[in-house]
C-alpha cells in the first residue's frame, strides 16, 4: 500500500489532523499537497494538544518524514514560528523537506487578501486572511516568488519589483493604500533564506523514489471537496484543489501510483466563511452541536455554522474524488439526540434532487429533505470495535455508508489519538 490520499469530503475540519496523526505511526512519509497556513489541523496526543497550520500532522511521528509539497502556499514566517514552536514543546522537526517549487505568501500577499475582502464588503469570501488566494492568483498570473528565488538575491529582486508593480498601483489608485517597498519585502525574504534553508529539497524527486521502493507515502489535504476552487461551491471556495486531483499535481506524483483515496468525514456538517449550506441549523440543535463538537475555527477563531449530516455532500465527495473509503468523525458529538436527521436528497424548485446540482443557483435554492434516524443515549467514546456501539449508533453509520457509496472504515469517538474504531485498515 505505498500511496494513500487522505482529505476533507466536506467544507474543511472534519478531523483530518487527527487521521492523519493516527495513520503518522505506520507510514514513511505524510505529506501536504495544497493550501497553507489557512489549515487549522488539531491534534491530541495524550494529554498534549496541538495546533499545526503549514506543517503536515506526520510531524508528531517521530519515523516519519514530514514533507511541503510544490502545491503549497508557505509563509515563510508562520513557517519558522511554527517549528520553533514545536521544537520548544520537544518535537523534533529536523526531517522536514520543503519544496523549492512551492511559492511563497508575502506580506504583500496578506495585505491584498484583506483589503479585497474589506471592499466586497456584503458579498466577501470571508477568508482566513492569511494571503492565500493573492498567493496562487500571483502563481498563475506567472508573478509568484518562489522558494528556490530565496538563493538567487537579483532574480528575487526582479521577482518581487514586477509582482509589487501592478499591485502598487492597485492599492494606491483602488484601495487608497501606500504603496509597498519592494526593497524591504526583499530583505525580509533573504532574512529568512538560511534558516529555511536545510529544508529545501526535490521532493517530487524523493517521493517518487520513496514510493517505487515500496515506502508508504500518504498525502493530507487541507480545507475539503466542497472547498475546492475546481468542485466546490465556487466563489466561495478556497484557491487550491483539495480534491484527490490535487495531491497529484501538489506533489508531483502521477495518478497511477495512488492505491487508496480516503475521504474524512464528519458525522453532522459545519463550515467556516460565508456561501450556500442547506443542512445549516439556526435553532438550538445547530447550538448544541457547536458546543458539544467544540466548533469554533482553528485558524481565525470564528464560530463554525453547524447543520445536521448531508447525504448529498459525502456522495459527491466520493465521486469527484474516486474515494475508496471514509473515515466518520465525531459521531460521539450525536449522542443524546432521541432522533437524527440525515438529508438523503434536496429540494430544488419543487424538484427531488438526489445528486449536487453543477448550477450554484440550484444548490443555493436547495432545501434538505430529511429521513429521521434513532438516535443512543449511551456514552461511545470508550467504544474500540464496532460491535461495543449501541444499536442505534450503529444504524446511523450503517445508513451513512449506504447513502455515501463508499466503505466506512473507521470511526472516531473522541478527539484522541486511541479514541477511533478501526473497521477496516487503511495500509493493508
Ligand atoms: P481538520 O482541519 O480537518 O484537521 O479538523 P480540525 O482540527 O479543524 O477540527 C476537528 C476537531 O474535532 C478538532 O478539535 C479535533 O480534535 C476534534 N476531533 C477529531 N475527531 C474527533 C472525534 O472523533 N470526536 C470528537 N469529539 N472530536 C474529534
Ligand atoms: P482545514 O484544513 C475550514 C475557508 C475560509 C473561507 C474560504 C476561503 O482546517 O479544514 P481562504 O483563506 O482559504 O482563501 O478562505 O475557505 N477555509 C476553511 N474552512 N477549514 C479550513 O481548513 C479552511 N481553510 C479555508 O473560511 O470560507
Ligand atoms: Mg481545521
Amino acid at each position: 500500500m505505498p500511496a494513500l490520499v487522505l482529505l476533507g469530503a466536506q467544507w474543511g475540519d472534519e478531523g483530518k489532523g487527527k487521521a492523519t496523526d493516527l495513520l503518522g505511526g505506520s507510514v514513511d512519509y505524510v505529506v501536504r499537497y495544497q493550501g497553507g497556513n489557512n489549515a487549522g489541523h488539531t491534534v491530541v496526543v495524550g494529554d498534549q494538544k496541538y495546533a499545526l497550520h503549514l506543517l503536515p500532522s506526520g510531524i508528531l511521528s517521530p519515523g516519519c518524514t514530514p514533507v511541503i509539497g510544490n502545491g503549497v502556499v508557505v509563509d515563510p514566517a508562520v513557517l519558522l514560528s511554527e517549528l520553533s514552536g514545536l521544537n520548544e514543546r520537544g518535537v523534533d522537526t529536523s526531517k522536514l523537506l520543503l519544496s523549492g517549487n512551492a511559492h511563497l505568501i508575502t506580506p504583500y500577499h496578506t495585505t491584498v487578501d484583506k483589503v479585497t475582502e474589506r471592499f466586497l464588503g456584503k458579498r466577501k469570501i470571508g477568508t482566513t486572511g492569511r494571503g492565500i488566494g493573492p498567493t496562487y492568483a500571483d502563481k498563475i498570473n506567472r508573478v509568484g516568488i518562489r522558494v528556490q528565488d530565496l538563493y538567487d538575491e537579483s532574480i528575487l529582486e526582479q521577482k518581487v519589483e514586477a509582482a509589487l508593480d501592478f499591485k502598487n498601483q492597485i492599492l494606491a489608485k483602488l484601495y487608497n493604500r501606500r504603496a509597498i517597498d519592494a526593497a524591504k519585502i526583499v530583505d525580509e525574504l533573504l532574512a529568512y533564506a538560511e534558516q529555511i534553508k536545510p529544508y529545501v529539497a526535490d521532493t517530487t524527486l524523493i517521493l517518487n523514489n520513496a514510493i517505487d521502493e515500496g515506502k508508504v507515502v500518504l498525502f493530507e489535504g487541507g480545507q475539503g471537496t466542497l472547498l475546492d476552487v475546481d468542485h466546490g461551491t465556487y466563489p466561495f471556495v478556497t484557491s487550491s484543489n483539495p480534491t484527490a486531483g490535487g495531491a497529484c499535481t501538489g506533489a508531483g506524483v502521477g495518478p497511477t501510483k495512488i492505491n487508496r483515496v480516503i475521504g474524512i468525514l464528519k458525522a453532522y456538517t459545519t463550515r467556516v466563511g460565508a456561501g450556500p449550506f442547506p443542512t445549516e441549523l439556526f435553532d438550538k440543535d445547530g447550538e448544541a452541536l457547536r458546543t458539544i463538537g467544540g466548533e469554533r475555527g482553528v485558524t481565525t477563531g470564528r464560530d463554525r455554522r453547524c447543520g445536521w449530516f448531508d447525504a448529498v455532500i459525502a456522495r459527491y465527495a466520493t465521486r469527484v474524488n474516486g474515494l475508496t473509503d471514509f473515515f466518520l468523525t465525531k459521531l460521539d458529538v450525536l449522542t443524546g439526540w432521541e432522533q437524527i436527521p440525515v438529508c438523503v436528497a434536496y429540494e430544488i424548485d419543487g424538484k427531488r434532487v438526489e445528486e449536487l446540482p453543477y448550477s450554484q443557483s440550484d444548490f443555493h435554492h436547495a432545501k434538505p429533505i430529511y429521513e429521521m434516524l434513532p438516535g443512543w443515549t449511551e456514552d461511545i467514546s470508550k467504544a474500540k470495535t464496532f460491535s461495543e456501539l449501541p444499536k442505534n449508533a450503529q444504524a446511523y453509520v450503517k445508513a451513512l455508508e449506504e447513502m455515501s457509496g463508499a466503505p466506512i472504515s473507521a470511526i472516531g469517538v473522541g478527539p484522541g489519538r486511541d479514541e477511533t474504531i478501526e473497521i477496516n485498515s487503511f495500509l493493508s
